[in-house]
């Protein structure tokens, strides 16, 4: 089939490189020239395992193209998907002007009956407003054509996008029109090959299913670190809990890890996005704005402890961070705790020295220039040269790295031998039996 992919963000990228690897002729585009051209060359902006080969074999096979010229990027596709940003506003709300604006440049331009298929995340209603903003444009240009318009959201998690789009757990489709769900049908059928994996529902309900997935997720993360701190205060260590009702299979193990809060471009952001859609409707959505809540409160809890142990003024003390990607996996620090946590430090006159894996150049280029520059952080190039001098370890992201560390060496390089583990990778005894000060979330046992 002939497909084109507006927007060459994260969500955009992996499904034109997707849907071309599966033999179909892909033109991604995106108004950022810049952009366009590094992406001719084979190279991908975003750190997403397996994305670069994809993109560069099926540009040499010829299969994918790109290009800042929407006209020619629409000629002859049967299905066009929308695959642009959707921007926080400051009151919350997804800023969805890309979206219409997208929808409104299509009009101008089809000249064949296509499908249209909105992708990005958007509030419920956005979807409508596309089809009526495309029909508005086609009949001011007395074009007679048929565009059905579906919304089909992504589930991909960052660093494990590839996978989730070749093997996908569902495929939603929320359209009206049978030639849509079935043109969608035919494109999702060689990923879905052994099961029948495509839902199909109303454009509103599969537009509320994409925030209700994010929105749940958030939930246990946000009840889990409830409870991670009532345990500590009970002196009961959550990570029993958490085992023991995992075990319960409608509970269930994933989600379900207490931390420092969670993070990245999806689940800040879609919660914030669904309270403020309930807003609109006349619904408190009260639990959703605990979610939230917690999960700001949540940000602090290290910091909170820091503080607890060393007192509020911290200047003259050095701390060696691991992690500072939202997760494991990427090198994406939105909304990262590291970046809350490292604010907070230096507000409180503390010099931090970091290291991540993977988010290294995105944090040289990312946050703010005076904390380099007045030698608040440093970014180390190795994660046991952190914690030279460093009165404590703060590990706010759990890579496979730093599970199983060097724990001589640490003490070596360490003022003090004091670690605050983030995300409870270590075990307390085994902590106290290396010459550790232990202080995890919710560990109270
Ligand atoms: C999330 C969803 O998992 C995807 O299904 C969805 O498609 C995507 O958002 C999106 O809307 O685009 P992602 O943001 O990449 O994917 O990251 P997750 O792996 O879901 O992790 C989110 C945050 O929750 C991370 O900060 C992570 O550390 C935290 N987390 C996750 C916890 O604190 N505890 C857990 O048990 C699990």
């Amino acid at each position: 089939m002939r497909l084109t992919v507006l927007g060459t963000g994260y969500v955009g990228l992996v499904t034109g490189a997707c849907f071309a690897e599966m033999g179909n002729h892909v033109t991604c585009v995106d108004r950022d020239a810049a952009k366009i051209q590094r992406l001719e060359r084979g190279e991908v902006p975003i750190y997403e395992p397996g994305l670069e080969p994809l993109v560069a074999a099926n540009l040499r096979q010829g299969r994918l193209r790109f290009t800042t010229r929407l006209a020619e990027a629409v000629a002859g596709a049967e299905v066009i998907f929308i695959a642009v940003g959707t921007p926080p506003r400051a009151d919350g709300s997804a800023d969805v002007e890309d979206v219409l604006a997208a929808a409104r440049d299509l009009g101008a331009c089809l000249d064949h009956d296509a499908v249209v298929v909105v992708k990005s995340t958007v509030p419920v209603g956005t979807t409508e407003r596309v089809e009526a903003l495309i029909t508005e444009a086609l009949s001011a240009r007395r074009e007679i054509l048929t565009v059905d318009v579906a919304f089909n959201p992504e589930f991909l998690k960052e660093g494990d996008a590839v996978n989730d789009f070749m093997r996908p757990d569902r495929v939603i489709v929320g359209s009206r029109s049978a030639r849509a769900i079935a043109l969608l049908r035919m494109l999702y059928a060689p990923f879905t090959r052994n099961h029948e994996r495509l839902l199909t529902m109303a454009v509103r309900d599969a537009e509320m299913t994409k925030y209700a997935a994010n929105a749940m997720l958030a939930t246990r993360i946000s009840f889990m670190n409830e409870l991670a701190t009532i345990c500590e205060r009970l002196g009961v260590d959550v990570e029993q809990v958490r085992v023991g009702i995992g075990s319960d299979p409608r509970i269930g193990y994933s989600f379900i890890y207490p931390g420092c809060g969670y993070g990245g471009s999806c689940f800040p952001k879609d919660v914030r996005a669904l309270i403020r859609l309930a807003q609109d409707a006349g619904v408190d959505a009260q639990l959703l704005r605990a979610v939230e809540a917690r999960n700001q409160v949540q940000k602090r809890a290290l910091f909170d402890k820091l503080t607890a142990r060393f007192g509020q003024r911290l200047a003259g003390l050095r701390f060696g961070l691991w992690g500072l990607a939202f997760k494991p996996g990427t090198d994406d620090m939105r909304e990262a705790p590291a970046v809350t946590l490292i604010a907070q430090l230096i507000e409180a006159g503390a010099t931090v020295s970091a290291f991540d894996p993977a988010a290294m150049t995105a944090a040289q280029a990312t946050l703010p220039r005076e904390w380099f520059e007045a030698g608040r952080l440093q970014l180390s190039n190795d994660q046991y040269d952190a914690l030279e001098d460093a009165s404590a370890l703060l590990l706010v992201t759990e890579w496979k790295q730093f599970r199983n560390p060097d724990f001589a060496r640490m003490r070596s390089a360490m003022r003090l031998p004091v670690i605050f583990d983030g995300r409870n990778q270590y075990d307390p005894a085994r902590m106290a039996a290396e010459g550790f000060e232990y202080h995890g979330i919710g560990r109270g046992g």
